[in-house]
Order: structure tokens, then sequence, then C-alpha cells
């Protein structure tokens, strides 16, 4: 997929990091020696994981140059690679791979995630969280606006919106043969944001994305235009003018 605009995700640091906190509350370690944090972004979870397990010698891993870049600013003293997590290999004696928020954009990722399990110590964990949100409106309306504009027809708009997620079942049958231990739950969040606009820009550093890379100039306007009046109507302002921004999440821990 086309880079990442760090600075965009950002916007919303702090929600986006509730469930990284809420996932490494679950992972079953005392200590850990070697952990890497998969798509690890701008660094916003690497941070949580050093917090966690500060003896830890901990690797970011990401295919952004743009979200390497603000990594590496905020913790310089970590390693920071650039690859392909599906083309990628863990190192030996690894205790934890961490993945918040980035399977859902690998394709084949269950297949992924069983490989990395593979290659895991007995009793090391991959603890992995993926928004489950592809039925919620503001996802729902960025595959209406994009089949109903001029831009319809072009391919990369067509293949832009994200599959759903398979079902905690599948998850289960395919991982948990080479795990000794695993948990795998939802959390739905409701978060309370300032103005319908306020949905527009957290999509534009996440789901948005691959839509309005496909666009130049005035037509990723136009569907950003659309986009935000179609939020409006469906997002309405409670008491105090805010929105609540409905978010579930799907969250697995498993142990090898
Ligand atoms: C939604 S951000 C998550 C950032 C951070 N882990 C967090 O908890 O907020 C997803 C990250 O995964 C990265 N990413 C997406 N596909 C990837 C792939 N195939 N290999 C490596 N990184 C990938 C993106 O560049 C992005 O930085």
């Amino acid at each position: 997929m086309d880079d990442w605009n760090a600075r965009q995700y950002l916007k919303f640091e702090d929600e986006r990091t509730r469930p990284v906190r809420d996932l490494l509350a679950q992972v079953p370690l005392e200590r850990v020696r070697r952990a890497v944090d998969l798509g690890c972004g701008p660094g916003n979870s690497t941070e949580l994981l050093l917090a966690r397990f500060p003896q830890a010698e901990v690797v970011g891993l990401d295919s952004s140059p743009d979200m390497l870049r603000q990594a590496r600013e905020r913790l310089p003293r970590c390693q920071f690679i650039e690859t392909d997590i599906a083309a990628w290999t863990p190192p030996e004696r690894i205790d934890l791979l961490f993945a918040n928020a980035v399977f859902q954009w690998i394709p084949d990722h269950p297949r992924v995630m069983r490989k990395l399990l593979e290659w895991l110590p007995v009793g090391g964990v991959l603890a992995a969280q993926m928004p489950d949100n592809t039925e919620e409106p503001a996802l729902a309306l960025q595959r209406k606006v994009a089949a109903g504009g001029p831009w319809a027809n072009d391919l990369r708009i067509k293949a832009a919106g994200r599959d759903d997620l398979p079902a905690p079942e599948t998850y289960y049958d395919l991982l948990r043969p080479v795990c000794s231990h695993i948990d795998i739950w939802h959390s739905i969040y409701n978060h309370a944001l300032a103005a319908p606009q306020a949905i527009v820009e957290w999509f534009k550093g996440s789901s948005l994305q691959p839509f309005l890379a496909a666009l130049d100039g005035a037509a990723r306007e136009k569907f950003l235009a659309v986009y935000t009046e179609e939020i409006a109507r469906a997002y309405k302002p409670r008491f105090d003018g805010k929105v609540l921004l409905r978010f579930p999440r799907l969250f697995i821990v498993a142990v090898r």
C-alpha cells in the first residue's frame, strides 16, 4: 500500500494507543529478552513495549519510511527495520511478536500469523490486535462513496476497501494446533470525538488512505467532501456536540 502519513495517524494518538495498552496487559510474560513490534508505525506501540519490558531488546519493523522516520526520532536507542512483514523471517530467540493494528493490511494474514507463530520458541507469544470495523458506518460509507462517484471504475478505487476479518473460529482452527494456549476476544470502543469532521480526519490516517492515494487533486477533494457529508448524516452529535465513533477491535494472544 502507499506510504502512511505519520502526522495524520498521530492526530488521534491517545485513542489509537489505547488498544496497545489493552493488548499488552494480556501478554502472559514476566520477562522478555527480545521483542519485535510488527508494523511499529511512528513508535507509539514500541514505546509502550519498552515501558512494560524495560530490560528487553525491542526492534520495530515497518514498511513505511515516513513512519520509521518518526519512530527513530522518538526512540533513538531502538533499532528499526524497513521491511514487509509477509516476507520477513524472525531471527532466533524472540520471546514476543507484538502486532497492533497491522495484520488487517496484510493479504492472507492468518497464514502469515501461523508462519510467524511456528518460528517462535516454545513459550514465545504472538500478540495481535486488528480493527474489526468493516461493517461500521464509517467504513461502509467509504465503499458507498467509492462506488457512487466518477472514480467508481478505477481499479485502484475498486481494490481500496479493506476485506472483512475472518471469524474468530478461523483463527482458532488455524493457530490453535501450533499453540499451547490461545486467547481471542473483541473489545468495542466508543471514542468521543469533537465533530463529524474528526471522524474523517481519523480515517484519513488509516482506511481512507488507499482511496485517497488513488485520486489526484480535485477528485480527492470531491471524494472527501462527499464522504464528510455522509459521515455527518450517519453520526449525529450528542448533547454536547461530540460524536461517538463506535470501534470494534479483535484481539489475539497466542502462546507457542
Ligand atoms: C495502523 S498503523 C499501527 C501503528 C502502531 N503499531 C500502533 O499501534 O499504533 C499500521 C502500520 O503497519 C504498517 N504496515 C502495513 N502493512 C505492512 C507490511 N506489510 N509490512 C510492514 N508494515 C506494514 C504501516 O506502514 C503502518 O505504520
